[in-house]
C-alpha cells in the first residue's frame, strides 16, 4: 500500500470511530448469549468490507454453537453467518464492491488467492473459511466486518426478494453441496433425507434438479414433514417410532436408498441402516460428539461416506436458479421478528416444534 493510500484508510478509519456501538447477538459460553453493545467493526485489512445488515438468520449450526459442540466458539463471539445489507465502507484493496451495494453474505470467507481456494474449497481458504460466526464476529449483529469481500460477497440482484437471497448466504449452497453433489445424485436414484430442518428441505429442492425417482423424508416433527410434502416429498416417514428403517426398507422392497443424507448422531445410525449396496451417506450435519462406523455390517456393501463442510462455489449458480423463480426458498420462512427481539427468536427457532418453525428472518429496521 502507498503512503497516500495508507493516509486514506487512517483516515477512513477514524471516521467509522465516530460512531461507536451497535447492538450485537454475543456468545458467552454454552447455552449463555445476550444482546448487547459491542463496538461497531472498522476497516481493519484493505480486503475488508463493512456491510450494515439489513436481514440475518439463524441457523441450526448457532444451535450447536450453543450446546457447546464448537469449541472453536469463544467467549464473546457475536454470532451468525448469513445476512443481506449494504455496504458502508470498504478498504482499499476491496475492487467489485462500493458503499451503498447491496449485498448478499457468504457464510464462507474466500480470499481467492489461496490454494485450497483455487481448488474450489473455499470452506478449507488459508485466509478464511468459515471464520463468520465462529472465529471472527458473525452477522447476528447490526453491521459486520466482511474480510476478503471480493470473494464473499454477492451483488444482490435488482428486484430480488431478501428473504430468498439470504438462503444463498448457507443453506442452499449447504444442502446442494454437501447432500446432493457430495451424494451424487443421479436421476432414477432413490434418496432419503433424514431431518427435515432448513438444511434437509434444501437437500430436498436442490435435489430435484437431477430428477430422483423417490424422495423420502423422515422426521420427528409432523410439521415440517408436511412442508416437505410440499416441496416435492414423495414419501414422509416419522421416525419417532424407530420404525423409519423398517418403512425404509418396505418402500424399496428391501433395497435401501441409493443416497442417504444426514444431519445428525441419531440420523447418521438410520443411514448407515438403510443405505443400499452401492449406495452414498453424504454427511451433512455439524456433529460434536464420536458416532460409530458400523463397518462390520458395510465392509462389503460398496457404499461411500462423505463429508463437507459447505464451499458456497455454487453459490453464482443458485442465484440464478433463485433469480428465475424456478427455485423459491422464501417458501421456508415461518416467523419474522426485529433484530431487537432476537431472543424470542432463537426461542421459536431452538423449540422449533412447538412454534412450527423453520426458517426465522431478523431484519434491521422495521419488519415487514
Ligand atoms: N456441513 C455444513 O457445512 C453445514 C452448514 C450448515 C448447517 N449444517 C448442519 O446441518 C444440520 C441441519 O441444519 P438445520 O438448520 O436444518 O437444523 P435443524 O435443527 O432445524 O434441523 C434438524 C432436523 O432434524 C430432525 N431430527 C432430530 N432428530 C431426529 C431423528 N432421530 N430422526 C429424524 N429426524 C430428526 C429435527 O426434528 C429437525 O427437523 C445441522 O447439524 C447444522 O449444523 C452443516
Ligand atoms: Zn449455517
Ligand atoms: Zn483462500
Amino acid at each position: 500500500m502507498t503512503t497516500a493510500e495508507l493516509e486514506l484508510t487512517t483516515a477512513s478509519t477514524a471516521t467509522q470511530r465516530t460512531s461507536v456501538t451497535m447492538k450485537a447477538l454475543v456468545y458467552h459460553g454454552p447455552g449463555k448469549c445476550t444482546w448487547e453493545d459491542k463496538p461497531r467493526p472498522v476497516i481493519q485489512d484493505p480486503g475488508d468490507a463493512i456491510v450494515r445488515l439489513t436481514t440475518s438468520t439463524i441457523c441450526g449450526t448457532d444451535l450447536h454453537i450453543l450446546k457447546g459442540d464448537l469449541p472453536s466458539v469463544t467467549d464473546g463471539r457475536i454470532l451468525g453467518h448469513e445476512g443481506i445489507g449494504v455496504v458502508e465502507h470498504v478498504g482499499m484493496g476491496v475492487s467489485e464492491f462500493h458503499i451503498g451495494d447491496k449485498v448478499i453474505i457468504s457464510c464462507v470467507t474466500a480470499c481467492l488467492k489461496c490454494d485450497f481456494c483455487r481448488k474450489g474449497m473455499y470452506s478449507h481458504c488459508r485466509h478464511g473459511g468459515w471464520i463468520l460466526g465462529n472465529t471472527l464476529d458473525g452477522t447476528q449483529a447490526e453491521y459486520v466486518r466482511i474480510p476478503h469481500a471480493d470473494g464473499s460477497l454477492y451483488n444482490f440482484p435488482a428486484g430480488g426478494d431478501e428473504e430468498a437471497m439470504v438462503m444463498l448466504s448457507d443453506i442452499l449452497p449447504t444442502g446442494f453441496e454437501c447432500g446432493v453433489l457430495n451424494g451424487q445424485v443421479k436421476p432414477g436414484d432413490t434418496v432419503a433425507i433424514v431431518g427435515a430442518g432448513p438444511v434437509g428441505l434444501a437437500v430436498l429442492l436442490t435435489a430435484q434438479f437431477y430428477s430422483p425417482a423417490a424422495i423420502f423424508m423422515i422426521d420427528l416433527d409432523e410439521k415440517r414433514l408436511a412442508v416437505a410434502k410440499q416441496f416435492g416429498a414423495t414419501a414422509l416417514i416419522n421416525s419417532a417410532d424407530g420404525h423409519a428403517v423398517h418403512k425404509v426398507m418396505e418402500l424399496t422392497e428391501g433395497a435401501g436408498v441409493d443416497v442417504a443424507i444426514e444431519g445428525l448422531p441419531a440420523t447418521f445410525d438410520i443411514c448407515q441402516a438403510m443405505v443400499a449396496a452401492g449406495g452414498r451417506i453424504a454427511n451433512v450435519g455439524v456433529h460434536g460428539k464420536p458416532v460409530q462406523l458400523q463397518l462390520e455390517k458395510l465392509w462389503d456393501r460398496n457404499i461411500s461416506l462423505t463429508t463437507r463442510l459447505v464451499d458456497t462455489v455454487s453459490t453464482p449458480m443458485l442465484l440464478k436458479v433463485v433469480r428465475s423463480g424456478k427455485l423459491q426458498p422464501s417458501k421456508l420462512v415461518t416467523h419474522r421478528f426485529a433484530i431487537n427481539d432476537i431472543m424470542k427468536a432463537y426461542d421459536t427457532f431452538a423449540n422449533a416444534a412447538k412454534h412450527g418453525a423453520l426458517k426465522v428472518v431478523l431484519t434491521n429496521g422495521a419488519p415487514r
